[in-house]
This record gives structure tokens, C-alpha cells and sequence, in this order.
């Protein structure tokens, strides 16, 4: 029976590129889409922008720039990440968009109507200068256990006692430096603690729809609390003006806390998606053959398990049938955070000519269906890529091309020997087992089982020894077959492969000239067939790559944006002092001045760059509809919190440089004296106020 699914992994917060998390997580959905799809099940596949928040917002007007231009501008951004890695998303929405509005304020409606809707006052810490309130993350003060300054709202990173933001010392406002003050508002509460949400969420969290350790975490929520009632309480779905948010209903000035509207981003998702293909989205929504499926980290399970089935069931909605949870991505061990991600950027991973395929097999073999964190190792790495994937697998098909394009016209027998016709049995009794592997998400196993399968493949060549046969008189018809049963069995590990390999899949089918491969086809015969020339399908790793990868660049590699090297005099011949300390370059003319492009640009973002105490990473904005990544060297001078949001001059038709952190498209100037130890100090050209991003300086 074809199965129906709808599948989505958490949409990630548009305030930045994505980091290798996100893409560790779309690897994993995707290689079950791609699953699914080769055994002739439907899947729409969709995720989207997390556009909202008080965070979004924040960066936004830091950035000079409304918060729709600001998502807009990180939405710009993904596409190259997504076909980089061969993330088959069939579309990409944003939780701002108008369906996403529609069905929160729907769906607000119908827990109202259903009487799962609590008004109530409550009090919180309000920044009398920028006239809000203030969520956690942005109240700052004393630690009330251990004294530690400069200690968030919710806990401190010293002696990690966790607390409300009223018990801090000496607050203030982390936007304003303002001392907050506490004032009262209206809330709007999600009534969980109803026995009818409890008793519905107990039943959906442990009928074994999810996995047995996400299970019992879950449990944990419907122990009594010490109040005798279950501990999971109702759940504050508002926040007041002003917010980047949607309004709620009936209740100016409150907005949607980005958590209630942001999972339903996967129905607006699916619901634009439907409607750019005239399809029915509620029809599809309401067969009950339909499964709803979300991958997701480790981190929001509550809000997946709790809050979204809850959301969704209560507003008369189908909730989920599974939700995935996987572990988080640690880099030789070492945590990584959610804001910045791991010392590896996918960005610089593919700008440096890495394979997205080596990622997406090393990720796939180190994956299973549990919680666990999957570590990224970079001898580890070069291993299993040069030894399994392109030693063992991509091996087989170079063994074989070679001798029937000599000897053999580029044709296939059109049957083989005994022994390889039960090698290639043998490999295609395999397809269930290693199916089901795939399906139920333990691609470690599934890809151990394949690598098994091309050992034989190899043994059987080894023992066989075609380049023997070749040189025999009257042994043409073995070293066909030889060959014939190889590019047989390398047709089939292709099959097995092809929801990791997508590209290199796509590759095997033009040389073999045959149609895209589904799983079926492991059973059916190539036969006798004429197959394209062979070109090799895959390099292996070069641990220098894996050096690039995490490396800081050479001070060498540096741009050319910090002053000009000192000049050799540092005086005009009569004595007097050269101005800045070098003496005018060679004369041009306007011509020559005419070629180089310079525009306004906004710097969007800055940021350290790992491993570089000269270099900050800039995200600049030059009107063009598109972000610009910049290597600047000003970090010896200048901090990202004193750069973000301001105006500068770029040189915007600089040739892009593919420097050790990635490349680098254009420059930044700034003004410094030539001897910059003498005279330290680097200033940042700044148009005067009006100018806008993308004018041409002239
Ligand atoms: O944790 C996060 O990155 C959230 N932006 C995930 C949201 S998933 C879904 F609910 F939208
Ligand atoms: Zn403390």
C-alpha cells in the first residue's frame, strides 16, 4: 500500500545562516524521504523560517532593518546550503508568511471556543527605557545564590542554580542598561493542566509512538507536582507589544509567543505547498491513511511532545503520528552551541570543495534511531570515506568499466556464471533487511549491511582475477562475466546507497544509461546493456581538507582591507611629514577610478572569526536582494557589537577570494596610518546619515 506522509524537520530561527546542526538533521529526514520516495510512497517533505520573536526582533532593529527585511535577507541565504547538500525539500516557507497568520488565529479560535483559554495578570520585568517587557534571555544581574555578576534571567552559568529573573540582584535591562521595573499585563494561557489536555497527552506520549527514551522523559510531566496536580502547568502563549509576532485576536497589543505559531509553520508550510500545486490541503489533512511526521533535536521535545499534539488535538486537528527526536552534533567530542554552531561551517565545508556526499554517508553511518549525540571525527571522517564509501563501493565500478569498454564494446553478457549469478542473489536477498534498516532510521546498521555486501563483491573479484583472465588466450567469455556480474553488483549497492548518495546515484545512472533507480529495481536484471564511459565517481578525502576545514587562515590570506603596508619613506624629501604616513600612490585617471564599483553597504552581522584573531566575518547588505560574506581584518580594532547595524563603503566588484574561512565577496574600507604600531587605530568609512545600502559612491 503506498503510504501517505507528511514530513518536516524543525524550522530553523531566521536570525542567521545555518550551522551544521541543522544540516546534520536535514541529512537525516531527508535520506528517509529519499527512502520512501524510491519505494513509490508520496511524501511531501517541507520546512520553513522561524520568523519570529523578541531575539529576531532585536537583531533586526540592531541591523537598522525592519524584522521582515531582516528574515527576508537570512531566508535569501538558504538555497545554496539546501541544493549543496542535497536536501529535497519540496518547499521552504516562513512561519511570517499570511497562511501562517491564518491558521495561528484559527487555531487560537478554536482552544477559545473549546474553552482552553485563560486571561490572567501577571507581573514581569519591564524596561522603562525601551518600553518593554523583557524576556528572560535580556535581564541581567547578580547570581542570588553564588553573588557572579553579569548572570542571565533564568540561571547562572557559574554555580548553575536556575531561578526567576525577579530573584536576580541588581537587575538591568541587557538592551538599555536600564534598571528594569515590574509591571502587570494581561497574559494568555494555554490551559494544559485540564484534565481533559492531561489525559489526552498521557495517552498520545505513551502508546508507543514515540521512542521508549523520549517516552519517559515525557512521564515525567505527569507526576504530581507539590501541589498534587501534574507538574506540565498551562502554558503562557502571549507576549505584549512590541513583538515581532502575530496578533492575537480580540486582544490588541498581544502577540503569539513564537512557540504556539512556530510548529504551525509546518502547516502553513504544507498548506502553501498545496496551494502552488492546486492540490486540497484539508482533504489531504483528513485522510486517515495520512502520517504526520516530524524529525527534531533533542532539545524541543517538550514543546513537539506537549505543547504541538495538544495544540493541534484540542483545535480539532490531526496531531502528529511520530515524532523523531535525534541527538545533538559534538565535533571531536566538544559541545557545540546552538547559536553558533560547531567550529565546522557548512558553507565553508562546500566552498572549499568538500563532497556533501562524504558528509551525508560519514553522518548516515554514525546515525540509529536513538537520542544519542553523534560525533564528528576528522580522522574518523577520512576512514570511513576512503575506506568503506569510495575503497570498497566506488571501487567495484572502476574494477570492471576498464576491460568491458576494451574488450568488450562497452556491452554487458547477457547472463553470467554460476558463482556470480549467486553473488548477485545473494546481494539482492538483502533488499528488505537493509530497507527496513533505512526505514526505521538506524542508517549506521543499513550502511554496515552494504558495506558487507561489497566485500563479497571484492572477494569475488579478488578470487576471480580478471586482469588474469585478460591476459589468458580463450578466456573471454569468464572475463565477461566477471566484469557483467561487477557493474551488476555495483548497480544494485547503488540502489542500497541511493538515499545517502543522491548525486553520486544520479552519476551511476548515466554511466550505466539507465532510469533514475528505485528499490525495486535491486531485484530486476541489467542484462545485456551498453553502458557509457566510465569517469571516476568519487574522490577520496584528503586529510589536508579536513585541515582547511577547521585551520584558522594564515595571516598571509588575510584580506586586503586593513591600511596599506607602511610605506618605505616616512618622509617627503624636504622633511616634512608624510601625510598618514605613506606618500600618495602613482596618479589615475577617472577612468581608472570608474572601475572600481564601491557601494553603501549595512553590516547585518559580525562575528569572531575561530581561530583568527585579525578577522571578523561580516554579513553585509549592499541592496542587491542578497547577503555578501566578508572577511575583514578590523578585529584587532573593532568589536562585531560596535560594527553591527552600521553603514560602511564596500568594494563591491572585487573578484570573490576563497580564503582558508570561506569566501570572501568584496571589502570593507577603513582609514589607518601605515605604521599601525606607532599609530594604532583603524576607523571605518561611514556615510553620512541618509545614505542607504546599495547607493554608488562616486
Ligand atoms: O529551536 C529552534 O531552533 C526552533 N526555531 C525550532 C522550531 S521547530 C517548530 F516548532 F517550528
Ligand atoms: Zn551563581
Amino acid at each position: 500500500m503506498t503510504r501517505k506522509l507528511f514530513v518536516t524537520t524543525a524550522l530553523p530561527y531566521a536570525n542567521g545562516p545555518f550551522h551544521i546542526g541543522h544540516i546534520m538533521e536535514y541529512i537525516q529526514a531527508d535520506i528517509w524521504v529519499r527512502l520512501q520516495r524510491m519505494l513509490g510512497h508520496e511524501v511531501n517533505f517541507v520546512c520553513a523560517d522561524d520568523a519570529h520573536g523578541a531575539p529576531i526582533m532585536i537583531a533586526a532593529e540592531k541591523a537598522g532593518r525592519t524584522p521582515q527585511q531582516f528574515v527576508a535577507a537570512v531566508a535569501a541565504g538558504r538555497r545554496q546550503y539546501l541544493d549543496g547538500f542535497h536536501i529535497s525539500f519540496d518547499h521552504w516557507h516562513s512561519t511570517d508568511a499570511p497562511e501562517n497568520h491564518a491558521l495561528a488565529q484559527g487555531i487560537y479560535r478554536a482552544l477559545r471556543a473549546n474553552d482552553l483559554i485563560d486571561v490572567r495578570t501577571i507581573e514581569q520585568f519591564y524596561d522603562p527605557d525601551k518600553g518593554m517587557f523583557l524576556p528572560d534571555r535580556f535581564i541581567k544581574g547578580e547570581c542570588p545564590r553564588c553573588g557572579a555578576k553579569d548572570q542571565y534571567g533564568d540561571n547562572c552559568e557559574v554555580c548553575g542554580a536556575v531561578y526567576q529573573p525577579t530573584e536576580l540582584k541588581h537587575p538591568y535591562s541587557a538592551l538599555s542598561g536600564a534598571t528594569p521595573v515590574l509591571r502587570s499585563s494581561e497574559h494568555f494561557f494555554f490551559r494544559l493542566s485540564d484534565p481533559r489536555c492531561v489525559a489526552y497527552l498521557q495517552d498520545w506520549t505513551q502508546d508507543g509512538r514515540l521512542q521508549p527514551e523520549v517516552a519517559n522523559k515525557v512521564r515525567e510531566w505527569f507526576q504530581p507536582g507539590p501541589d498534587g496536580k501534574p507538574l506540565l502547568g498551562d502554558w503562557d502563549i502571549s507576549r505584549d507589544a512590541p513583538y515581532f509576532g502575530i496578533e492575537i485576536p480580540d486582544a490588541p497589543g498581544k502577540y503569539f509567543y513564537v512557540w504556539l505559531d512556530a510548529p504551525i509553520g509546518y502547516l502553513a508550510s504544507l498548506t502553501a505547498w498545496f496551494a502552488k500545486n492546486g492540490w486540497d490541503v484539508d482533504a489531504y489533512l483528513a485522510d486517515p491513511a495520512l502520517e504526520q511526521i516530524h524529525f527534531i533535536g533533542k532539545d524541543i521535545v517538550t514543546f513537539h511532545t506537549l505543547f504541538w499534539p495538544a495544540t493541534l488535538h484540542f483545535s480539532g486537528r490531526k496531531a502528529p503520528d511520530r515524532v523523531w527526536v535525534h541527538g545533538h552534533l559534538t565535533v571531536s567530542g566538544e559541545k557545540m552551541s546552538k547559536s553558533r554552531g560547531t567550529g565546522i561551517s557548512p558553507l565553508r565545508y562546500l566552498e572549499i570543495g568538500m563532497n556533501a556526499e562524504w558528509l551525508r554517508y560519514y553522518i548516515a553511518a554514525k546515525l540509529n534511531a536513538r537520542v544519542e549525540d553523534l560525533d564528528f571525527n576528522p580522522d574518523d571522517f577520512v576512514a570511513r570515506v576512503n575506506s568503506d564509501l569510495v575503497g570498497k563501493y566506488v571501487n567495484i565500478a572502476s574494477r570492471a568499466a576498464g576491460f568491458l569498454a576494451k574488450r568488450f564494446g562497452g556491452e554487458t553478457s547477457a547472463d553470467v556464471g554460476v558463482e556470480g549469478r549467486a553473488l548477485l542473489d545473494g546481494l539482492r536477498a538483502h533488499a528488505d533487511a537493509v530497507r527496513e534498516l533505512y526505514d526505521e532510521r538506524e542508517y549506521g546498521k543499513a550502511l554496515r549491511e552494504v558495506m558487507l555486501l561489497a566485500d563479497r563483491v571484492n572477494e569475488y573479484v579478488d578470487r576471480a582475477k580478471p586482469w588474469d583472465l585478460a591476459r589468458q588466450p580463450g578466456m573471454d567469455t569468464a572475463l565477461h562475466d566477471v566484469c557483467t556480474v561487477c557493474i551488476e553488483a555495483f548497480r544494485v549497492l547503488t540502489v542500497y546507497l541511493k538515499p545517502v548518495l543522491p548525486a553520486l546515484a544520479a552519476a551511476v545512472e548515466q554511466f550505466l544509461r539507465i532510469a533514475p533507480l528505485s528499490w525495486a529495481d535491486a531485484q530486476r536484471a541489467l542484462g545485456r546493456q551498453h553502458i557509457g564511459t566510465y569517469r571516476h565517481l568519487m574522490q577520496r578525502v584528503e586529510p589536508r581538507q579536513l585541515d582547511a576545514l577547521f585551520e584558522p587562515a594564515p595571516a598571509a590570506a588575510a584580506p586586503a582591507c586593513a591600511p596599506a603596508p607602511a610605506a618605505a619613506a616616512q618622509a617627503l624629501p624636504g622633511g616634512e611629514a608624510l601625510p598618514g604616513g605613506e606618500a600618495l600612490a602613482a596618479e589615475i585617471g577617472i577612468a581608472d577610478f570608474a572601475k572600481v564599483d564601491l557601494r553603501i553597504a549595512r553590516i547585518v552581522a559580525a562575528e569572531p572569526v575561530e581561530g583568527s584573531t585579525k578577522l571578523l566575518r561580516l554579513t553585509l547588505d549592499a541592496g542587491e536582494g542578497r547577503l555578501r560574506n566578508v572577511f575583514s581584518g578590523i578585529a584587532g580594532a573593532l568589536a562585531p557589537e560596535q560594527i553591527v547595524g552600521r553603514l560602511t563603503v564596500l568594494v563591491a566588484n572585487l573578484a570573490p577570494r576563497k580564503m582558508k574561512f570561506g569566501v570572501s565577496e568584496g571589502m570593507v574600507l577603513s582609514a589607518g596610518h601605515a605604521d599601525d604600531k606607532a599609530h594604532p587605530g583603524l576607523y571605518l568609512l561611514e556615510p553620512a546619515p541618509g545614505a542607504a545600502p546599495g547607493l554608488r559612491v562616486r
